[in-house]
């Protein structure tokens, strides 16, 4: 019987601590209080007991009246307190926790170097992902049927113009906004695009057929190739620390002349050549060069008056070797846990 008490008490307590309005209130004192209540009930059967355990089991039922209905009035009271109908709120109860989204590598590494070029008084421009053939080959000196197409083969759209061209595609790479901003802008112009670019690649750890760039330009009267030169070596340091080189190796891109590929010294084994550099010492980062003066021509501007620098960084193999990232397919994977991580 004392069993059967101290469970209707404990019952009674949860149940009471989850009653969030007087309707169910008022269930439970009739439940469990009132003459006909379970409480009440059990107390019919004190008269068949013994008088010794009469008196010990009359006692504990009374005291655990007491406490249930102490532990009633309060909590009717919160709940008047709380106006009648309103519902009662524990502002003691652990609130909902919600999910903080998190931005994706790439967008740190864009932002980072945003951030550097603003205040080196650069603007931020931005051009069309689905561009036109003239925009992302021809106006950047890569005529139809030149070889370096090949190297950038992307996704058509299935539309032709007047000469029966298939004319759309998605951009390959940043480049073609130089001469948007060129022809928008004219010069002195100093602007970073960042974008996403497209090509149609057999995917793997090191490849993906959507990536992202950061494209770069200063053209005005006697920029020269130590101007491009102090840009890139203080883009290292912010990226990968004040002690880093920049090395500037030959390399052919035809809208630039001469081209070069900037290299870093390696973060992680300062030179002396570990497994991310392919034990070279050197990273390959960015792809550079002085605008041909054809692009500048394409742009608008008078190559005999105008010249400029040009550079394009791959976002994803920066936050590759950033973040230590090994498969590049993770990037646009929508994977939580890999998000999560940065
Ligand atoms: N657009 C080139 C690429 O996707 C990268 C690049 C190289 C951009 C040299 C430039 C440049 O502006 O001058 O491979």
């Amino acid at each position: 019987m004392k069993n059967k008490i101290e469970q209707i008490r404990d019952e009674f307590f949860k149940q009471l601590a989850l009653a969030k309005n007087s309707e169910t209130l008022r269930e439970l004192e009739l439940k469990y209080l009132s003459r006909k209540g379970e409480l009440s009930e059990v107390m019919h059967g004190l008269k068949d007991l013994s008088m010794e355990l009469k008196k010990e089991v009359g006692e504990l039922a009374n005291t655990v009246k007491g406490e249930m209905q102490t532990k009633f009035d309060e909590m009717s009271k919160n709940l008047e307190n709380y106006g009648k109908k309103s519902e009662f709120i524990d502002v003691s109860l652990p609130g909902e926790k919600f999910a903080n989204g998190h931005l994706n590598p790439m967008t740190l590494a864009q932002n980072e170097l945003e951030d550097l070029f603003t205040s080196l008084g650069f603007m931020i421009g931005d051009g069309p992902e689905l561009e036109s053939d003239y925009y992302n080959f021809t106006a950047l000196n890569i005529p139809p049927y030149h070889p370096a197409r090949d190297m950038q083969d992307t996704f058509y759209i299935d539309s032709k113009n007047k000469e029966g061209q298939r004319d759309l595609l998605m951009r390959t790479q940043t480049s073609p906004v130089q001469i948007r901003m060129m022809q928008k802008y004219g010069a002195p112009l100093k602007v970073v695009i960042p974008g996403r670019c497209f090509r149609c690649e057999a995917t793997d750890a090191r490849h993906e057929h959507t990536f992202y760039q950061l494209e770069g330009i200063m053209v005005g009267k006697d920029i020269n190739f130590a101007n491009l030169k102090s840009i890139l070596e203080l883009v290292g340091k912010k990226l990968f620390g004040p002690s880093t080189e920049l090395r500037m190796r030959p390399k052919f891109y035809p809208f630039v002349e001469p081209g070069n590929n900037g290299e870093y010294t390696c973060f992680l084994c300062k030179g002396k050549g570990c497994r991310v550099c392919k034990h070279t010492g050197w990273l390959e980062i960015v792809g550079a060069g002085l605008i041909h003066p054809d692009v500048l021509r394409a742009g608008g501007l008078d190559p005999e008056v105008y010249s400029g620098f040009a550079f394009g960084f791959g976002l994803n193999r920066l936050a590759m070797l950033k973040y230590n990232i090994t498969d590049v397919r993770l990037f646009n994977s929508g994977d939580i846990k890999f998000l999560e991580q940065f």
